[in-house]
């Protein structure tokens, strides 16, 4: 299994639906796939599935059915994680569907953290337990959908739930929009993944229970892709340009630690895609419950919106393409070199 995050600290950025229609995607062109909603505020969970069949994941009491149910037992210091039942979309989709009371993890995943770094076999057991419970879960869940492909949609936060989420990442994309918030969010964001990479790199030293499979944490990043919110006739506007010109040269110095240099972004081999804000598809998108390049002329993608359809689905099938390339071992190990000199 490959497990891929997509994420940024900046919100808004497009990460739920770049997860949403990718994992479609990734469908489509014959993958086995496994959508996971690590975000509480479980949006990708609300648009795969409609609110009847969120109702019953969401019963009163306890939620078997979530990444909840599945986390609980540590929650509550009652046990190791449960087995998780992801929901079958397709054959060949799954998703480990989200819960808002998973916030309630966030503090003893915050102060498992530490307890990794114990020498107390107890204590550490029990902080490793903890760290890697999305990994055993997603791996989990993989394995019985015999799934080679994991996505993961976080929330737009750097604590203690995403860096669990991140560290069971092998890859990780981050969606951005051409503005001051996103490539602010750039600075932030580098330096964390490598924190988070290094303080795992440390902790998996220690004493871990026996047995216990532990994420590599690499967190490679696959690079990135902007979200156009105002390209007009294929010709993006001024102030976009301003900001995504700068993009290149910060994601090169802030997340991969190297020299910028001065590539302006149309060239810059870091950038994964420029998606198509597909203004009137998504909301058809939405209430058709399909992702934006499976409209047809009765959901009433006609006219120009049909060729809308055709671009999007070009779009993302070249976005999907050019993942799968840089996730193959060849290239992953190539990047694998740069981000190890990026400390
Ligand atoms: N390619 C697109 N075309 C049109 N609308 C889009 C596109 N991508 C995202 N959107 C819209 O932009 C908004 C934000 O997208 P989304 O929820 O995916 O962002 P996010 O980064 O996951 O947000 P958060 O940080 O809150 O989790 C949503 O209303 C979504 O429908
Ligand atoms: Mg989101």
């Amino acid at each position: 299994m490959k497990t891929i995050a997509f994420f940024n600290n900046k919100g808004g950025v497009g990460k739920t639906s770049m997860v949403y229609h990718l994992a479609w995607m990734f469908h489509d062109l014959g993958h086995r796939v496994l959508a996971v909603d690590l975000d509480p505020q479980s949006n990708l969970t609300s648009i795969f599935l409609d609110e009847t069949e969120v109702e019953k994941l969401w019963p009163e009491d306890k939620h078997p059915h979530t990444i909840l149910g599945s986390v609980n037992p540590l929650i509550e210091s009652l046990g190791d994680i449960q087995t998780p039942q992801a929901i079958q979309l397709s054959p060949g989709l799954s998703l480990v569907a989200g819960d808002l009371g998973l916030s309630a993890f966030e503090d003893r995943l915050s102060e498992a953290w530490g307890k990794c770094l114990d020498d107390k076999t107890a204590i550490a057991g029990d902080g490793f337990r903890v760290v890697t419970a999305f990994h055993r879960v997603m791996e989990s869940a993989a394995e019985s959908g015999g799934s080679e492909l994991v996505l993961i949609d976080v929330g737009p936060n750097i604590g203690a739930m995403n860096r669990a989420a991140l560290v069971a990442a092998d890859f990780v994309v981050i969606p951005l929009g051409a503005d001051l918030f996103s490539l602010q969010g750039l600075r932030n964001l580098g330096p964390t993944l490598r924190d988070w990479r290094l303080g795992w790199e440390t902790r998996k030293k220690g004493r871990v229970p026996a047995g216990l499979s532990l994420p590599s944490g690499r967190m490679l990043p696959l690079g990135y892709v902007l979200l156009n919110p105002s390209v007009r006739e294929n010709r993006p506007v001024k102030s976009y340009l301003k900001w995504a010109n700068r993009i290149p040269a910060t994601y090169t110095k802030e997340i991969l630690g190297g020299m910028p240099d001065a590539e302006i972004a149309a060239t810059d081999p870091n950038q994964l895609a420029m998606l198509k804000h597909f203004k009137s598809l998504m909301p058809m998108a939405q209430d058709a419950r399909k992702p934006m390049f499976h409209l047809t002329s009765a959901d009433g993608a006609i006219g120009g919106h049909a060729g809308a359809v055709q671009d999007c689905k070009q779009q993302f099938e070249i976005l999907a393409q050019r993942i799968l390339e840089r996730i193959g071992p060849a290239q992953s190990d190539a990047l694998s070199g740069d981000v190890g000199m990026a400390t």
